[in-house]
């Protein structure tokens, strides 16, 4: 398991936030995606929350499919909020009514959150959710999961909040993404990870099913982006706050001919002039099911724990 600093993806979000919009491209591209495949669910909702919501690409796609529902955008990154606020604040007519109230009683988010606005902002930690138990019916989230070294727990958050039945729909980045990149460092400094590695999506979906999550369905896709020098790539991941948040990354400033080495093994790449760079989409969904379904909690290894008591009483129901 990687070991990410939460701090350092916080502080790169909150600098990136300026430039993020002009340079995520995919992640616009993604977040259609995601919201072309909940054409093909059918799900009543109220409350609504995309999780890591950024500035609100996705979210903003959201409103205008369930205008009838509240939307929550909650992000890590106070600043990329404060971007998403003119997209997000579109006035409604839809009346927040007395569900709303009570729901936002219930999860202690009363002051100032009832506003006509499109979305609710909400700063907080997709590892620790300020929500209440089986508070919400559909969790949405594009390209925020990456950055979450415990997917155990983040799931086990994300079930703990759907209601049963509530549906989560996401997306995230594959293995081979940048892998380009990944091998250019590794020509240049073989002892030191400085892309991030990406979780596979079979990964994504044993997690899902050891929180309680019921038929989960995983795919990917691959998009190639082209730049005309390994610049390009770097400028980009930086303007969209992308870089390495493991704790164990090299420290300090890297020797220049490290860096240089890198450029020249990444140029080697090139294909019909361009210098490419792979992204790996990974897509998923899965219901949260009946109390019944999820059954007693699985440990990480994905062995469930039951005291003998429990198990006698659990045979005695059947
Ligand atoms: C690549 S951006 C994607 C933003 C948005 N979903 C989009 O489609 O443009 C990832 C976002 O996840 C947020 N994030 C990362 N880790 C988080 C965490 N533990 N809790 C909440 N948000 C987090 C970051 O602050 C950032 O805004």
């Amino acid at each position: 398991m990687q070991n990410f600093s939460r701090s350092h993806i916080k502080a790169h979000f909150d600098h990136a936030a300026p430039s993020y919009e002009e340079a995520a491209i995919l992640q616009k591209v993604v977040a259609e995606r995601v919201d072309e495949r909940l054409d093909l669910t059918t799900i009543e909702t109220q409350v609504i929350l995309d999780a890591g919501s950024g500035t609100g690409l996705l979210t903003e796609k959201i409103i205008q499919r369930y205008p009838q529902a509240h939307c929550f955008a909650l992000d890590l990154s106070e600043s990329m909020l404060r971007q998403s606020k003119t997209r997000l604040q579109v006035p409604r007519c839809a009346k927040l009514g007395t569900p709303l109230n009570r729901f936002l009683q219930q999860c202690k988010l009363t002051k100032n959150f009832a506003t006509k606005a499109g979305a609710t902002p909400i700063n907080a930690d997709v590892n620790q959710l300020p929500f209440a138990d089986n508070s919400v019916d559909l969790i949405v989230s594009n390209l925020m999961l990456q950055w979450c070294d415990d997917l155990d727990t983040v799931f086990a958050e994300f079930r703990r909040v759907l209601r049963p039945e509530g549906l989560i729909m996401f997306t995230s980045f594959g293995p081979d993404t940048l892998k380009e990149l990944r091998q250019a460092w590794q020509t240049a400094d073989p002892e030191h990870a400085h892309v991030n590695h990406f979780i596979d999506m079979h990964d994504v979906g044993d997690a899902l099913m050891r929180a309680g999550f019921g038929q989960p369905v995983m795919d990917m896709e691959l998009f190639t982006l082209t730049y005309d020098k390994p610049m390009g790539v770097l400028k980009d991941l930086k303007a969209i706050g992308a870089t390495n948040a493991n704790q164990d990354r090299k420290s300090g400033l890297m020797g220049k001919g490290k860096f240089t080495a890198m450029l020249n093994a990444y140029e080697a790449l090139r294909v019909d002039g361009k210098v490419p760079a792979t992204f790996e989409v990974v897509h998923g969904h899965a219901w949260a099911g009946q109390e019944v379904i999820k059954g007693p909690n699985r440990n990480k290894s994905g062995h469930i724990e039951i005291s003998l008591e429990q198990f006698s009483k659990q045979t005695k129901q059947l």
